[in-house]
């Protein structure tokens, strides 16, 4: 048993899908959350950009005394492969649990990947899926506009912008008959509904923060680390730039206001 906190980290919003997983399948268990809102998006950055900076999230958490860390980001599981290796504590990130259920869920046989740039470009969903079962088809599509739209409260499924940038992106997808789509950024269940909405009901949307937060809980189980409190754990939020906006539309999607409970720092010294 271990009462520290569980750590997670994304370049803003995105990790809160995982967040809003962990709270309700642990709800003892204390969370540190990072959103690196200065410095997103990352998935159109360098990879050694993009493995600086998840360097510099992740030892901010270490100094948070944290139990385990979670990189609630597609684009950081894709291209900061070795950051695990170098971690004090277990370590998650997305890409591993998103496949394993896609693989499971599929009918036809034909999955749609979606994802950041940096993500789609390093294909590490579609590796390992196809590793896993050669015979299923995979269909990748970046689309750099979710995040954007995201970070800037762009999230109904009512509004015409968001849809029209859904429908350019996932046309190909649709044309192509998959039945199934892993949302392979942690941003995009954020528009889960939205892009429900436009693809339809009938296809199965894979959202890579809750199975990774599945994930963890099995990872926290079997090293022995789950919290033994019988109170309801609490959740702090850091980000590193003005938290106004994160306030926000974390505050929606969370379902709960968290006005004033979010802090900034200075990511630059870690
Ligand atoms: N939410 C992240 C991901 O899962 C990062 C998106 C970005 O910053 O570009 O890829």
């Amino acid at each position: 048993m271990n009462n520290s906190p569980i750590g997670v980290f994304d370049s803003g919003l995105g990790g809160l899908t995982a967040v809003r997983e962990l709270m309700s399948i642990l709800p003892n268990e204390n969370i540190i959350y990072f959103g690196d809102t200065g410095r997103v998006p990352y998935g159109t950055r360098s990879e050694d950009t993009i493995r600086k900076y998840a360097f510099q999230d992740a030892k901010f958490l270490l100094k948070h005394n944290v139990k385990m860390i979670i990189a609630a980001c597609g684009t950081v599981s894709s291209v900061a492969v070795n950051l695990k290796n170098d971690l004090p504590v277990p370590y998650t990130g997305v890409v591993s649990p998103t496949c394993y259920t896609a693989v499971r869920t599929t009918k036809n046989k034909k999955i749609g990947i979606i994802g950041t740039s940096a993500t789609i470009k390093s294909h590490s969903y579609k590796k390992i899926i196809e590793s896993t079962d050669p015979e299923i088809q995979v269909i990748e599509q970046d689309c750099p506009l979710f995040v954007p739209l995201v970070e800037n409260g762009f999230i109904s499924k009512d509004d015409q912008i968001v849809r029209l940038v859904i429908k350019r992106y996932l046309s190909p997808l649709m044309e192509q008959g998959v039945d199934t789509v892993i949302l392979g950024c942690t941003h995009y269940p954020i528009i889960k509904e939205a892009i429900s909405s436009v693809m339809g009901e009938n296809i199965a949307l894979i959202d890579s923060g809750r199975e990774t937060a599945i994930y963890a809980k099995k990872i926290l189980m079997e090293n022995n680390l789950l919290n033994d409190s019988n109170e309801k754990g609490n959740a702090s939020f850091y980000v590193s730039d003005t938290p106004h906006g994160f306030e926000n539309v974390a505050g929606v999607f969370l379902g709960k206001d968290i006005k004033h409970e979010v802090e900034q720092i200075n990511i630059e010294l870690y």
